[in-house]
């Protein structure tokens, strides 16, 4: 058959358009980002998501605001890939910015385009993958740069608890730019590339005299350990992906959908330490926590969120018997497990998270109470420390709660106790579950008495020894209803599937109202 020219010269003309398209803000640029140990936009999107899968929405679309020499700068897409594809199977959406063109700045086109992808992400109940590598706000597109920026935060806002949102800043995020990332579920950083940051160190500097680099002000390591904005950071921008990748495993597409099962239900065992010796009998003592969790969870499946944040208290994704959980346990080796904002901040927001989506929480606790002191009260624990007792007292996801040796005081009962809705309250024989430990109790019951004592130290002890056995002992709380059972260390595991199976259908319905209005 005879080709039709005209046809022909249009689809090679259409080739040749796609090929240019891809090439963003050109050749130099794209060289200069893989200098700078970036990966351009493209080499991005091919690592995300799996071969040949991936379709880009809104190529065509171009900047349309030509005032301040904008119209030399023109470039099909407008500085942003958008589209959808699969990520390990799983259909996921995705915005990345491309910082080839103008910077990767946020102008009114390169705005509705990640506002569409968002949409068309809520509409269709798939994840949302946002790359963001970009200079800010288009200066030369003035207030229809902001609105681009009101549209995402108002797209994010409404996806929140619909559908997961993973950040992976993968350059600059200065400005209001951070909103974006900061309304997701997760936030992950590349080491040496990336920062984020309200106001840059030049106005810092400008208004209040202090000199910073941009590093000390937003770096991976400042979000990571002093901030807690970051969930991980990656060694480059593959690793970054990675992380990505593995957070997805564990996450439902939708809040109306439960979360994928694996067939992974190999136990973990932790080698030389028998299960009596994943918790020392003597309180004060200090113990790896992530033992415990080993103990417990599926073989490799635990993965620690926050890691350097609030060190006090661990989150995580795992899986029991191939289904995910959501993970919070006290860490006796940071500040002796202690609660204090920033570690009630780290997990409401965690176990609002899986409430959401659907995850099982299991609490493992170890808690000798809130911190106390001037600092904590001073910037707010009572509104902090109360955002985990909301955010526990509202989930209605199965809710698991192993109390492996003190639970003291208004943290026992913050730590997903029963009277937070637990559905499972076990604990380990030597638990202590009280008002407050030994010392602290006696010398305020027996302040007399200890007084007149001929040998006070001695009757002291006797009286610690009383409280321990008739107050603060587990059988005393199980006798009352509060926990369900005292069990051994080593039969935690199949107790927890056993729970989770009969919790499968659980149905728990809240009294009708708008939203709550947890403590912020
Ligand atoms: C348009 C911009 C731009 C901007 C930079 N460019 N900033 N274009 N609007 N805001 C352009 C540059 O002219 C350059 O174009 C390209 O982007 C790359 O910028 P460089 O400066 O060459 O890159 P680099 O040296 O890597 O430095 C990156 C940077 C620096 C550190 C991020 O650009 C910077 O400090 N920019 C300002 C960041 C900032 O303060 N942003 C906040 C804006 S306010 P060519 O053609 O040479 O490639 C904001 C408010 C939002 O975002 C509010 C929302 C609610």
């Amino acid at each position: 058959m005879q080709i039709d020219k005209i046809n022909s010269e249009r689809i090679k003309n259409l080739q040749k358009d796609k090929v240019f398209m891809k090439l963003g803000g050109g050749g130099d640029r794209l060289k200069a980002q893989n200098i700078k140990g970036k990966l351009t936009v493209w080499q991005r999107i091919e690592y995300l998501f799996d071969p040949d899968t991936f379709v880009e929405t809104g190529s065509f679309i171009e900047l349309r605001n030509d005032s301040f020499g904008l119209d030399k700068s023109k470039t099909p897409g407008d500085g942003v890939v958008t589209g959808f594809g699969k990520i390990n199977g799983q259909l996921v959406y995705a915005a990345a910015q491309d910082f080839t063109v103008l910077g990767g700045s946020l102008g009114e086109m390169h705005g509705k385009k990640i506002a569409a992808i968002i949409d068309m992400a809520i509409q269709n109940g798939a994840p949302l993958v946002m790359l963001n590598d970009s200079v800010g706000a288009r200066i030369q597109e003035g207030i229809s740069a902001l609105s681009g920026y009101g549209e995402v935060f108002f797209r994010n806002t409404k996806a929140s608890g619909v559908i997961p949102q993973i950040s992976i800043i993968m350059g600059p995020c200065a400005g209001g730019a951070v909103y974006s990332p900061g309304l997701t579920d997760f936030i992950i950083m590349v080491k040496n590339t990336s920062n984020m940051f309200i106001t840059g160190p030049e106005i810092i500097k400008t208004v209040t005299g202090e000199k910073v680099t941009k590093d000390e002000l937003g770096g991976p390591d400042v979000h990571m350990e002093t901030s807690g904005v970051a969930t991980f950071v990656g060694e480059d921008d593959e690793s970054a992906i990675d992380w990505v990748k593995r957070l997805l495993s564990y996450l439902p597409s939708n809040n109306l959908e439960p979360p994928p099962v694996y067939n992974l239900t190999d136990t973990t065992v932790v080698e030389d330490i028998p299960q009596e010796n994943l918790v020392p009998s003597k309180t004060t003592k200090a113990y790896d926590m992530f033992n415990v969790i080993y103990s417990i969870v599926d073989k490799h499946s635990f993965l620690e969120l926050q890691s350097e944040f609030a060190k006090n208290i661990l989150i995580g994704f795992a899986r029991i018997d191939g289904h995910s959980i959501g993970l919070v346990a006290n860490n006796p080796k940071e500040l002796a497990g202690c609660l204090d904002i920033n570690a009630s901040d780290k997990a409401a927001r965690f176990v609002r998270f899986c409430d959401a989506f659907n995850i099982p929480l299991l609490t493992l606790v170890d808690v000798p109470g809130f911190l106390p002191g001037t600092d904590q009260e001073y910037a707010g624990i009572i509104r902090h420390g109360s955002k985990l007792l909301y955010a526990f007292s509202e989930a209605t996801v199965p809710k698991l709660t192993v109390i492996l040796r003190k639970a003291y005081g208004g943290a026992y009962i913050c730590m997903c106790s029963k009277h937070l809705g637990a559905d499972m309250v076990v604990a380990w024989p030597g638990s202590e579950i009280a008002v407050m430990g030994p010392k602290g109790a006696v010398s305020i019951v027996f302040k007399n008495e200890i007084k007149s004592a001929k040998n006070r130290e001695q009757f002291a002890k006797e009286c610690e020894k009383q409280y321990m056995k008739n107050v603060t002992n587990p059988k005393y709380a199980a006798s009352m209803g509060y926990i369900d059972d005292v069990i051994e260390p080593g039969e935690t595991r199949q107790m927890i599937i056993r729970h989770l199976a009969a919790l499968v259908n659980k149905n728990v319905e809240m009294p009708k109202r708008k939203h709550g209005n947890i403590p912020l």
